[in-house]
C-alpha cells in the first residue's frame, strides 16, 4: 500500500525496481527496509534474468512481484521501458545482477540507477568480476583490505560515479567464504540506507 503524506513526498518518493540474478539477500534487505519506511519509497518489482534464482522465492514470500526477463527482453527497449513504466519505476537498484545494462537504459535512468559491488572499486572490478570470484581473487592476492562500493551505473562496467565505500580489514584466517559473509554484513548495514538517502535528480 502506498502512503502519500503530501505532494512533496509524492515527488521524491522512490519507486524502486531491483534487478537481481542470484540469492537476493540484498534484495530482501532493501524490500524490508522500505516496507518499514513507506514514506520514503517502496520496492515495486524484482527483475530477474535467472530462472530458479533464490531471489524469486524471497520476493514471493515478501509479496513483491517478479518480472522474469531474457537477454532478448533486455535488448528490446520498448519491452523493458513499458514494463518499468507499468510499475511507475523512477529508480533502479542492481543487487547482484549479472547482465550488462544496455545504453538506452543507463541513459533513461541516468543518475537514477545504483549498483553495489563487493570490492573497493576500481580494484577487482570490470567484466567477469562478480560475487565469490572477487573474494577468491582478493584472498589469492594476499590483500589486507577489501570492502564494498556503491556507484551510479554508466555504460562502462563497474564505472559510474562512486557514491559510497566502506572498507573492511581482512584477517589472516579469512577464506573467500568468510570474506563473502563479512562483505554481505557490510552490504546489509549500508546499502538500504544509501538508497534511501540518495537524492534523485
Ligand atoms: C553481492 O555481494 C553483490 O555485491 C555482488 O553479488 C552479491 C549478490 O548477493 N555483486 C557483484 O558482484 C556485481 N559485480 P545477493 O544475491 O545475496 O544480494
Amino acid at each position: 500500500m502506498q502512503v502519500f503524506d503530501n505532494y512533496s513526498n509524492f515527488a521524491t518518493m522512490k519507486r524502486i525496481a531491483i534487478f537481481a540474478s542470484g540469492s537476493g539477500s540484498n534484495a530482501e534487505n532493501i524490500i524490508r527496509h522500505f516496507a518499514s519506511r513507506p514514506q520514503s519509497g517502496s520496492v515495486e518489482v524484482i527483475v530477474c534474468n535467472r530462472p530458479g534464482a533464490a531471489v524469486i522465492d524471497r520476493a514471493s514470500r515478501l509479496n513483491v512481484p517478479v518480472e522474469m526477463i531474457t537477454a532478448d527482453d533486455m535488448n528490446t527497449p520498448r519491452r523493458m521501458i513499458e514494463m518499468l513504466d507499468r510499475y511507475g519505476i523512477n529508480m533502479i537498484v542492481l543487487a547482484g545482477f549479472l547482465m550488462m545494462i544496455p545504453p538506452y537504459l543507463t541513459k533513461k535512468y541516468e543518475g537514477r540507477m545504483l549498483n553495489i559491488h563487493p570490492s573497493l572499486l576500481p580494484a577487482y572490478g570490470g567484466k567477469g568480476m562478480y560475487g565469490r570470484r572477487i573474494h577468491e581473487a582478493v584472498i589469492a592476492a594476499g590483500e589486507t583490505r577489501s570492502g564494498i562500493t556503491i556507484h551510479t551505473v554508466s555504460e562502462i562496467c563497474d564505472g559510474g560515479e562512486i557514491i559510497f565505500q566502506a572498507p573492511l580489514d581482512i584477517a589472516p584466517n579469512d577464506t573467500p567464504s568468510t570474506l563473502e559473509a563479512r562483505i554481505h554484513d557490510l552490504e546489509r548495514l549500508h546499502f538500504p540506507r544509501i538508497i534511501e538517502q540518495y537524492p534523485l535528480p
